[in-house]
């Protein structure tokens, strides 16, 4: 992937992925965040911190994380506020896996519209049921640096240890078969119709998250260095 500039035509850029569990939003949200110079902002690794510092907030999400419901909107977008209004986020950031509610989608357009952020490239994930069980089966990430791998696929050089940093590479607790089942439904209940949200606004552009990582890499970075309507937005 060639470098490029942070915010192309100017401003403050916001960047959204939305899709299901496993859809390989974490992997390719890194990957664009690197590419642009942006933060990336996953609420699922920053509230995994806070299950792990076991700060007040961690112990509240623990038990719903471990069912994989969501969190409530309130614990979610106060941490998104505090997150958005650190100096490192003033260019833009990437956004993974918020928002999940169109709750989450409203308040995001406020905090938007309050701080002079204009409209987000939103994009949205497509993969089967199939793709997403053998996915989060075999995923294994990195307790150090977050560094996502796959047993089959995309395995670390030495086993059991992150290619980056060394670190010792995990299992997620809520990759359990039952656990990814009930992330699925209420991804299906409450995200999907953030779909349709964006899609009437013109800002979602679909990719087919069934390619291999690489293709999938090429084609973001085409969509998120062009200008917003330029011929990407489905
Ligand atoms: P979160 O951490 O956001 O999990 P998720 O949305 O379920 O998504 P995942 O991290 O499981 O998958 P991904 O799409 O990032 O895929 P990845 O790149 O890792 O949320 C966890 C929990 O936190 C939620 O259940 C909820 O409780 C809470 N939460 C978080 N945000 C919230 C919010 N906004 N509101 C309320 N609650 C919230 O890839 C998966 C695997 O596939 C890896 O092994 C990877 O190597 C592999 N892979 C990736 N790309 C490809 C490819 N192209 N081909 C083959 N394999 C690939």
């Amino acid at each position: 992937m060639a470098s490029s500039g942070a915010a192309g035509a100017g401003g403050m850029r916001a960047v959204i992925f939305l899709g299901p569990p496993g859809a390989g939003k974490g992997t390719q949200a890194k990957r664009m965040a690197a590419l642009l110079h942006l933060p990336h902002l996953s609420t699922g690794d920053m509230l995994r911190e806070h299950v792990a510092s076991g700060s007040a907030l961690g112990r509240q999400a623990q038990p719903i994380m471990a069912r994989g419901e969501l969190v409530p909107d309130e614990i979610v977008l106060g941490m998104v506020e505090e997150r958005i209004g650190r100096a490192d986020a003033s260019a833009g950031f990437v956004l993974d896996g918020f928002p999940r509610t169109l709750e989450q989608a409203r308040r995001l357009d406020d905090i938007f519209l309050r701080r002079g952020i204009g409209s987000p490239r939103v994009i949205g994930f497509t993969v089967s049921h199939e793709a997403i069980l053998r996915r989060l089966a075999g995923r294994r990430t990195c307790k150090l640096g977050g560094e996502i791998y796959h047993l089959e696929d995309h395995p670390p050089k030495v086993a059991g240890r992150c290619d980056v940093d060394g670190g010792e590479l995990v299992q997620r607790p809520d990759d359990r078969p039952e656990v990814i089942r009930e992330r699925l439904a209420a991804y299906e209940r409450q995200t999907e119709p953030l779909l349709g949200y964006y899609r009437r606004q013109g800002l979602l552009v679909e990719v087919n998250g069934e390619q291999d990582r690489e293709s999938i890499s090429r084609e973001l970075e085409a969509i998120l260095t062009s200008r917003p309507g330029a011929g990407t937005v489905a």
